[in-house]
């Protein structure tokens, strides 16, 4: 149904259009308890071997929703009834931005990708944080991770940039299951990132600064494009806060090995590749992680899933959890539901009784 009649019809306007399409129809289910109810039937099944708990949250299966899909957290219902283990929203920042200039997202069906330059737009902390209170209030079974990030402005730099971080985190710690923090955001006006040790260390001394009891687990989500020695720098840095776990990984800058034309790629211009074209660099990513930490901090596994056979590539490499978002776009509502029917029946299949057989069995 999806392939057949609606990602045509969606494909057929531009990818801006069709997300805001989407976020539309994803807000009248997630307020309509029959809507909800009638797509739970159809998209979401429990199996035992899929169940996890993880730094005490309980995770139901895998297969969660990648930050970006829903920035403001205004259908979180929606996606806990099409089968999805956990949702994450944001990014959220300590200030309200419209983004970048549309076009801003741009399809790669040839290489099942998109790149997207959205800006970071979102309706900022105090509007979202009034929602999310809302949603937590009612029958919400599947965990709530939240992103932040720096404020989309390069006039924010520097020490007022950790501010901006602290802003968001103090505000919505105490609503989130865990935190996410998207480090890949320029931190100055040349466009360095808070990739960088120094920075880092500065802007975690300051989130933790409080040793604060309460504080749900913090998640640091990297761009797939570090080098295995910067990678293990940031690694050392956080294994010397109170970091948690990894999401591997953001949206990549390189634009190597691509099907879709040069002169195609240069019509775009800059933006953030996502889908199976970063999938085997995420899962790389994932590899050097699980090798860094020796598996005592659980990584989030994101960039191309698509398909139960990803998820398991992941999960051998080292992934507890998964994320996906461009695989919404190319598979349908639907994506979260066969990829955890496909791994409950790979783990039978091969003998496994539970996921955790096969995490971290391919490093
Ligand atoms: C249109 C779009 C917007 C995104 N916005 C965010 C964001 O605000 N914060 C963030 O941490 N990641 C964002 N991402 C990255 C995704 O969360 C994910 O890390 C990346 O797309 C790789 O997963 P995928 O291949 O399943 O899409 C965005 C991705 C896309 C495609």
């Amino acid at each position: 149904m999806y392939n057949t009649f609606i990602r045509p019809l969606l494909f057929s306007i531009p990818a801006d259009r069709a997300h805001e399409l989407a976020v539309k129809s994803g807000v009248l289910i997630s307020r309509s308890r029959m809507l909800l109810k009638l797509t739970n039937t159809i998209f979401t099944q429990e199996n035992p071997s899929l169940r996890q708990t993880i730094l005490g949250i309980d995770f139901h299966n895998p297969v969660g929703l990648a930050a970006g899909f829903d920035k403001n957290g205004v259908m979180v219902p929606l996606f806990q009834s099409l089968g999805f283990g956990f949702a994450e929203i944001g990014s959220i920042t300590a200030r309200a931005s419209s983004g970048n200039p549309k076009p801003r997202s741009f399809r790669l069906p040839a290489d099942r990708s998109l790149i997207n330059r959205l800006g970071l737009n979102n309706e900022g902390v105090q509007a979202v944080s009034k929602r999310i209170k809302n949603i937590k209030n009612r029958d919400l079974s599947i965990p709530l991770g939240i992103n932040i990030a720096k404020t989309h402005d390069p006039s924010i730099h520097g020490e007022a940039a950790t501010r901006d971080y602290k802003t968001s985190f103090e505000t919505l710690k105490e609503m989130a299951d865990y935190i996410t923090i998207n480090i890949s955001c320029p931190n100055t006006k040349e466009g360095k990132t808070f990739e960088e040790p120094d920075t880092l260390d500065a802007l975690l001394r300051e989130l933790f600064r409080e040793k604060d009891t309460d504080l749900p687990p913090v998640f640091i989500k990297f761009s797939p494009d570090l080098t295995h020695e910067r990678l293990g720098e940031l690694v050392s840095v956080c294994e010397n806060h109170e970091v948690s776990g990894y999401v591997a990984c953001n949206t990549s800058n390189i634009r190597e090995g691509l099907l879709t034309p040069a002169d195609l790629l240069g019509e775009i211009g800059n933006g953030g590749l996502s889908g199976q074209a970063i999938k085997q660099r995420s899962t790389g990513i994932i590899r050097q992680l699980r090798q860094l930490t020796g598996g005592s901090k659980p990584i989030i596994g994101v960039g191309g899933v698509a398909s139960g056979r990803d998820a398991i590539e992941k999960l051998r490499a080292g992934a507890n959890l998964l994320q996906l978002y461009t695989a919404l776009v190319y598979e349908g509502p639907g994506i979260a539901n066969k990829i955890n029917r496909e791994v409950a029946g790979y783990l039978s299949e091969h003998g496994h009784h539970h996921i955790h057989e096969i995490i971290g069995t391919d490093i």
